[in-house]
């Protein structure tokens, strides 16, 4: 079956605007599936529907879509999983083919991207650009004490080399905001494994200059082209974290 959704629903996923808004402009008259207006924001729109704003195409097909998804725990990062547990692509709408923006491990949750635009996803993820992510980690044997913390910020040990310097706060007695510049696997796991606190939960709450925010768990929502921006720019500009 070829899937469908709401028309409201699919320009609010376009990033076109809110839900509400998106229904004020299908009132307005401003909105067509295949050059006839649509009046009705209930309207079922599938990959084959050519949708218009004020004449302009929108969404699948159209070219280049960002979202942002908040990953809940026991979900993988990958387009496909052999194993077949859910994957994070799962949780976003099925009009175009996305694709996850680097990886979180299964057991972490929050902010990852999916897009369709591989040329953002390289520059997202190239090791020499790569920008900075922040992570909430709870850890084991608190309180965390100022020797691991400057460990953690100059750099630790790692089987695969050192760590490059980071930024870290402690923001409880068991909870630490890491902020790195490079991502190799399970890297902030074994960061804070290797200064004698394991993680219990790990959380990534920014990506630059995106942030989490109230996205709820399992939740996704379009990036706007000012955000999609700001990502082009923050990933071009290298520097420390
Ligand atoms: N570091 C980790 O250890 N795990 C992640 O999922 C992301 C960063």
């Amino acid at each position: 079956m070829v899937p469908s959704v709401r028309l409201g629903k699919f320009l609010a996923s376009a990033g076109v605007a809110s839900r509400r808004g998106a229904e004020e402009l299908i009132r307005a008259r401003r909105v067509s599936i295949g050059g006839a207006v649509v009046t009705d924001p209930a309207r079922d729109v599938g990959v084959e529907d050519a949708v218009t704003l004020d004449g302009a195409p929108v969404g699948a097909g159209t070219g280049r879509v960002v979202y942002a998804v908040n990953k809940p725990a026991g979900v993988v990062s990958t387009a496909r999983d052999p194993q077949r547990r859910p994957t994070v692509v799962s949780l976003a709408p099925a009009e175009v083919r996305l694709y996850p923006v680097g990886r979180l491990d299964i057991d972490t949750t929050g902010l990852i991207l999916l897009t369709n635009d591989g040329e953002l996803a390289h520059l997202l993820t190239h090791p020499r650009y790569e920008v900075p992510k922040t992570y909430r980690a709870v850890v084991a044997r608190p309180p965390v004490r100022e020797r691991a913390l400057s460990a953690l910020r100059a750099g630790v040990e790692l089987d695969d080399g050192p760590s490059l310097p980071a930024r870290v706060e402690r923001i409880g007695a068991d909870t630490l905001e890491i902020t790195l510049r490079e991502g190799r696997k399970r890297q902030v796991r074994r960061m804070c494994e290797a200064v004698g606190h394991p993680v219990r939960r790990l959380q990534r709450i920014r990506i630059g200059p995106l942030e989490l925010g109230s996205l709820p768990v399992g939740a996704h929502r379009a990036l706007s082209a000012d955000e999609v921006d700001a990502l082009r720019r923050a990933s071009v500009r290298p520097g420390g974290p």
